[in-house]
């Protein structure tokens, strides 16, 4: 019947054998003992696959409440892009899975009506647009690490590390590499009305050493409590990170877009005050934003970097000329948090931002454990991303004109962080904060942000 003569004598046979198996001429009970044996191997196959998965998502994950975990993770695998809302008085957050991001957080202003103080998109597939077109990281989660490693390379012991560069023509790779974690889609392992966790695990993604699983914890609450004093509405993030196989340089952080005014107004430049209390000194960089391992003293730029006190976030920035970069003026800095003695447990949190607007009354207060924070004043934008259609609404329902593009300074960035590449600069003491392995503690980036009304 056509087959080839090659075949010679045991296919065909086999392959005859198949055939009457599959189509037999007479159910015998021989027939009915092997269809049988082959639905059993299905079912204990299936079933150890299954078991197998379990166990090992138990293992990565160390979580209790597999169940949940198994539906809700296929839920998110099914759709990145799926809106997860948590809520609690006052306080509306929306995030999802690609990148971990936060894409809206409503909280009221001094009137009582809600606004949207993070910048983004209401469609959520926006954001896979905008990483191949801006690639803005709005509110993302960005890792392994954060910031720029200067010319892709660290060493740790005598190990020399290369990764591929993703900025400035290959002179230093940038927030993770090509594909970092904002552009991962994470797995959503727990999930209640006022809380969601997104577990990843990179297996040496971006030529990074070794494996880590990270878990990020957003929560929001308006209970009283010794961290929350006032009950105001917070929101709390949690990036927990284990090095699982080698040592590695971990420094994640979020990438949220304040915008305090909720776009009622052009800038932030005239109307968002910001003070950043514990901040004397800033990390000092090239003209390609790379630290270059001086200190400076906040007196630098004729004071334009003094925010300890605090002022409006336009007040200075003339004189910010060059900070952000050659020909760039404005705010891309690393400013480093020096702790006062009653914080001074290296890891305890300790509160580093104070801003408001007063155009909407809305302030918000930052506290994290980290040892530094990245200012950044939105010197990039130059007014083609539209600003949400949610927010716009919500304005003109105010009768107000507000902006309807993210404008050059129409927002601000605050990345809770350790000192920016220091791990190119040992001697600034900060690598126990920055390369992990499977015998220390873990990396944890923990921040709340507290929302009141002046
Ligand atoms: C929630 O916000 C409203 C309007 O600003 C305020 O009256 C109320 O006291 C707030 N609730 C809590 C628990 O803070
Ligand atoms: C954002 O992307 C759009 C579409 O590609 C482009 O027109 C615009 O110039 C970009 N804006 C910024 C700030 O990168
Ligand atoms: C930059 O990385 C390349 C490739 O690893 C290496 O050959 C070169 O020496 C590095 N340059 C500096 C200045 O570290
Ligand atoms: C995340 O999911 C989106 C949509 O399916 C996909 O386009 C993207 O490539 C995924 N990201 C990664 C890093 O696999
Ligand atoms: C959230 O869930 C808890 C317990 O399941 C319930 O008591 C509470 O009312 C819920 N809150 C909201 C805002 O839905
Ligand atoms: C900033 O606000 C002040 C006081 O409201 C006003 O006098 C000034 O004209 C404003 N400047 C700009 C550039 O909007
Ligand atoms: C490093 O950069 C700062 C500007 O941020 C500059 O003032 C300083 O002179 C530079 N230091 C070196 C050693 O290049
Ligand atoms: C806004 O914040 C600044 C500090 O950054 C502070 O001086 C000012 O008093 C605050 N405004 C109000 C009305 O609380
Ligand atoms: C806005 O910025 C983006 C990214 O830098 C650039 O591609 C685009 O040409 C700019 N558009 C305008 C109108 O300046």
């Amino acid at each position: 019947m056509g087959r080839s003569p090659r075949s010679g004598q045991g296919l065909p046979q086999f392959l005859g054998c198949f055939r009457s198996l599959l189509l037999p001429a007479r159910i015998t009970p021989r027939v009915l003992f092997v269809y049988c044996l082959i639905f059993l191997a299905t079912i204990i196959f299936i079933g150890i696959r299954m078991h197998f998965r379990t166990t090992l998502s138990s293992v990565l994950y160390g979580m209790p409440a597999l169940s949940q975990i198994a539906s809700v993770s296929a839920a998110a695998t099914a759709d990145p892009f799926r809106l997860y809302t948590i809520s609690a008085e006052n306080i509306t957050a929306k995030l999802i899975p690609y990148g971990a991001r936060l894409t809206s957080l409503l909280v009221p202003d001094r009137d009582g009506n809600l606004q949207d103080v993070v910048v983004g998109y209401d469609d959520p597939k926006q954001y896979l647009i905008d990483t191949e077109t801006n690639h803005t990281y709005f509110g993302a989660v960005v890792g392994r690490y954060a910031n720029r490693i200067k010319n892709g390379t660290f060493d740790i012991g005598t190990s020399v590390y290369h990764i591929p560069e993703n900025e400035n023509g290959g002179e230093d790779t940038l927030h993770g590499g090509w594909v970092g974690y904002d552009q991962r889609n994470w797995t959503v392992t727990s999930y209640t009305n006022s809380s969601i966790t997104f577990s990843f695990v990179d297996r040496g993604l971006e030529g990074f050493p070794g494996d880590v699983v990270t878990h990020a914890t957003f929560s929001v609450q308006t209970e009283t409590t010794t961290e929350n004093p006032r009950g105001l509405p917070q929101l709390t993030t949690k990036l927990v990170s284990l090095a699982l196989t080698e040592t590695t340089p971990i420094m994640l952080a979020n990438h949220i877009y304040w915008n305090l005014n909720a776009f009622k107004d052009e800038t932030v430049l005239n109307d968002t005050w910001l003070q950043l209390p514990l901040s004397r000194r800033f990390i000092g960089s090239n003209g390609i934003l790379i630290p270059n391992g001086t200190i400076l003293d906040v007196s630098a730029y004729d004071g334009a970097t003094d925010f300890t006190t605090g002022k409006l976030v336009g007040e200075d920035i003339e004189s910010a000329d060059g900070l952000c970069g050659t020909d760039c003026t404005g705010y891309d800095t690393c400013f480093i948090v020096d702790r006062p003695p009653q914080y001074a447990a290296r890891n305890s949190i300790v509160p580093i931002v104070h801003m408001n607007s007063s155009t909407t009354g809305i302030s918000l207060d930052v506290a994290t454990n980290q040892q530094a924070l990245q200012i950044y004043s939105c010197n990039g934008q130059n007014g083609t991303i539209p600003v949400k259609q949610s927010q716009i609404k919500r304005n003109q329902e105010e009768g107000i004109d507000g902006a309807e593009y993210v404008n050059k300074y129409g927002c601000i960035v605050i990345e809770t962080e350790g000192w920016i590449d220091a791990i190119n600069q040992p001697q600034w003491g900060q690598l126990s904060d920055q390369i992990y392995s499977p015998e220390t503690g873990p990396a944890v980036n923990w921040a709340t942000y507290q929302f009141g009304t002046i």
